[in-house]
């Protein structure tokens, strides 16, 4: 559990060059805004800083396609971000810029502190070079073929056909995306920070949480995928990275450093800084110190990003701030995975994602449907998938049945029995309460929902925030069930005592839901709180009081105060809506020009027979697999032929968990050259049926079939 003083939460700064789709929620807005909104409520000392990443080379590539300028680029983005989130209530404190003066002084000052402490190492190597438009290349700006897999268009630091991380002097045929041209290779100089002299105390920091003779966090609270990552970067052993880039765009490295003309800071080094510029703003615009958020050991620091950011996050980042000398670093970095959208990666340029404007625009008043349905699948420790069909399923079985009809409920008939006052009753007269086979009293009921607020807040610390919500739903359940088995409606004619225990007992379970929905979903929060007539929790006390009232059998909402009139929720969500917002999917998608669904892939050019002849096709067994380190698509496997045991390396890991595939059958070339792929010698290929999705699925035979086969 979190003992510190005070808390400093940042969240991924996007980049600034398209708008915040589902993708950005899932992965370090929503869980980042459910934590702090909680440690508000905790009445702890907690800041929340973000803000727009508008430099390196997503900025300059969108510019380019657009047409405008990187400063339009960011321009126009930063306030569209800002708005979006606004709408949908991911409560900064402050959202800041890194095109900010403050921040350019923040990121070369700090540049300054690491070259003057000889942290960096100066060195030349050779660069691509586009001749036509006068620049180095960053490497987003290469294109070749991938000397991995032969896939054609990969790029200078990825492909993404198979995963693997190049350089861009990897790349066969390496064109230049600005000119077409071919780019020549070019002598340039750089600082490098020496990750590799950091190795040994990242390492013991990430295994066991301590440095310099302190424990600094428990890694145990960390989650499995995030240490697991950093642990094979740290095994596959860090390499120096260069901290500056040759471009036109960004923050100069410090001018009087000698050789820093036309040299910006890498977008790496200046973007996590970013957390920290924007925090002194903040401070500035409140009349605070920043320097204890960052400085104080009694500062509790916790990143939330996507699964992609981790290493920038738990390894070079941590060395950056350690390197200078005065900052602390994370106690937590609990990286989300991804969010798939209708089965398939969200993608920006592919125009396959849902926009939140656009979802706010079309079904205007659902802040909370999407963010209740994003938060129950949130990707806290493996992929998952946002389905139109489930988020109207999660809509109007859970928000609409269970939660808005329990509200309701309780609110119509303290309405219509009590003129909408909370009524006495005597404690002493027992009603029906599920789960027990005794009925309880009010007083028991009480500390039932002590209980029930407590798991939900030991989640949310934990950062299980689809547990803590579940809980949220099951205090609703129960409120629901209570009003089910003593059937208030039938007893008003045969025992009012009863009645009012009962409806008492709703009221203070609704209070309680005003208070337990705002980290969720705050707009419902405040809603509720409207119902009941009482002050919206950014203006009481929430959890605090409320689990003080609980333990000291206080009720939450008193007898004798007058609650508001009804009104609904939640509306369901109709099947139309639905189709239209899927037919919109689809209808964008083809029009950013994907694969089109009516289109055959074209059949390749005639082969012999005796070409075909010369491919020795098997069957096989999958005896074991796992993932390839540092590669998101690939699995290594090790497959049996019977007359013998073969490793492939293949590029299915989005697609399948290695465990599922242990005794798989499947085909394979057997007769395929040898290929090392990330250091492993691949011996063969699984065939693999590719579907107009890009989705892949394994050729098997039709029943049990011995290894070995020979397939024609
Ligand atoms: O991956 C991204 O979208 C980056 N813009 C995240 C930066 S996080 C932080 F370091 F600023
Ligand atoms: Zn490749």
């Amino acid at each position: 559990m979190n003992l510190k003083k005070r808390i400093l939460v940042t969240s991924a700064l996007p980049y600034a060059n398209g708008p915040l789709h589902i993708g950005h929620l899932a992965g370090a807005y929503l869980s980042a805004d459910i934590y702090v909104r909680f440690q508000r409520m905790m009445e702890k000392d907690v800041v929340y800083v973000c803000g727009s990443d508008e430099h390196g080379a997503a900025i300059t590539i969108r510019a380019q396609k657009d047409g405008i300028s990187p400063q339009e680029v960011v321009d126009k983005y930063h306030q569209e971000f800002q708005e979006a989130f606004d709408r949908i209530g991911i409560s900064f404190d402050i959202y800041h810029r890194t095109s900010a003066p403050i921040h350019h002084q923040t990121s070369q000052d700090f540049f300054r502190t690491l070259n003057d402490k000889g942290e960096f190492i100066q060195e030349e190597s050779e660069q691509y070079y586009d001749e036509k438009a006068e620049q180095f290349l960053a490497d987003r700006y290469i294109k070749g073929i991938c000397p991995k897999c032969g896939y054609e268009e990969a790029y200078g630091d990825q492909c993404e056909n198979c995963g693997s991380s190049l350089s861009p002097t990897e790349l066969i045929d390496p064109i230049s995306t600005l000119s077409n041209e071919k780019p020549i290779l070019k002598k340039t100089s750089h600082w490098y920070l020496q990750l590799d002299k950091y190795e040994s105390w990242l390492r013991a920091w990430i295994e066991t949480g301590e440095l310099d003779g302190s424990v600094l966090h428990d890694p145990t609270d960390w989650k499995n995928h995030v240490v697991g990552q950093c642990k094979s970067w740290l095994d596959g052993g860090l390499q120096k990275r260069s901290m500056t880039r040759d471009l036109d765009w960004g923050v100069d490295v410090p001018q009087e450093i000698e050789g820093s003309k036309g040299k910006k800071l890498y977008v790496w080094m200046d973007a996590p800084i970013g957390y920290i510029s924007a925090t002194k703003q903040w401070a500035l615009d409140n009349g605070k110190d920043w320097e204890p958020y960052w400085k104080d050991n009694d500062t509790a620091l916790i990143h939330f990003i996507g699964k992609d950011n981790i290493v920038f996050h738990c390894l070079i980042f941590p060395a950056i701030l350690k390197a200078h000398g005065e900052y602390i670093l994370p106690i937590n970095v609990p990286a989300n995975q991804f969010v798939n959208l209708e089965g398939r990666k969200i993608s920006t340029s592919k125009n396959w994602a849902v926009w939140v404007n656009e979802y706010l625009d079309d079904l205007p008043g659902r802040e909370d449907e999407l963010r209740y349905y994003m938060i129950k699948n949130m990707p806290e420790t493996k992929d998952s998938e946002f389905t139109w069909k489930g988020y109207q399923e999660a809509v109007n079985n859970e928000l609409v049945n269970n939660l808005a009809n329990f509200v309701n409920r309780v609110v119509v008939l303290t309405n219509k029995y009590y003129e909408g006052v909370v009524p006495e009753f005597d404690a002493d007269l027992m009603i029906e309460v599920p789960g027990d086979e005794m009925p309880g009293f009010h007083d028991t009921e009480m500390l039932t929902l002590h209980d029930m607020c407590q798991d939900c807040a030991e989640y949310i610390r934990k950062f299980d925030f689809r547990s803590a919500l579940k809980v949220v739903m099951e205090v609703s359940s129960r409120g629901n069930q209570i009003l089910q088995f003593n059937e208030p409606w039938k007893q008003i004619k045969v025992d009012e005592d009863l009645v009012k225990v009962v409806m008492n007992i709703g009221l203070q379970y609704v209070k309680a839901l005003s208070v337990l929905t705002y980290p969720f979903m705050p707009f419902t929060s405040a809603r509720i709180s409207e119902l009941l007539n009482e002050d919206h929790i950014d203006e009481r006390d929430g959890f605090v009081g409320m689990l003080n009232l609980l333990c000291e059998d206080e009720p939450l909402i008193q007898s004798g105060h007058t609650i508001g009139s009804a009104s609904h929720l939640f509306d369901r969500i109709s099947d139309e809506t639905i189709e239209e917002q899927v037919n919109k999917l689809k209808k964008s998608e083809k029009k950013e020009g994907v694969k089109n669904e009516n289109h055959a892939i074209p059949v390749k050019e005639t082969i012999s027979f005796d070409d075909f002849m010369k491919l020795d096709i098997r069957t096989a067994t999958i005896k074991h697999a796992e993932k390839v380190k540092k590669a998101d698509k690939l699995l290594k496997l090790i497959v049996d032929l019977g007359f013998e045991e073969r490793t492939v390396v293949s590029g299915i890991a989005e697609f399948y968990d290695p465990q599922e595939l242990e005794g798989k059958e499947v085909s394979m070339i057997v007769n395929l050259a040898p290929r090392k792929i990330k250091g492993i010698e691949s011996n063969g290929m699984i065939l693999m049926a590719e579907n107009q999705k890009g989705v892949l699925s394994f050729v098997s035979p039709k029943e049990k079939w011995e290894n070995g086969s020979v397939i024609r």
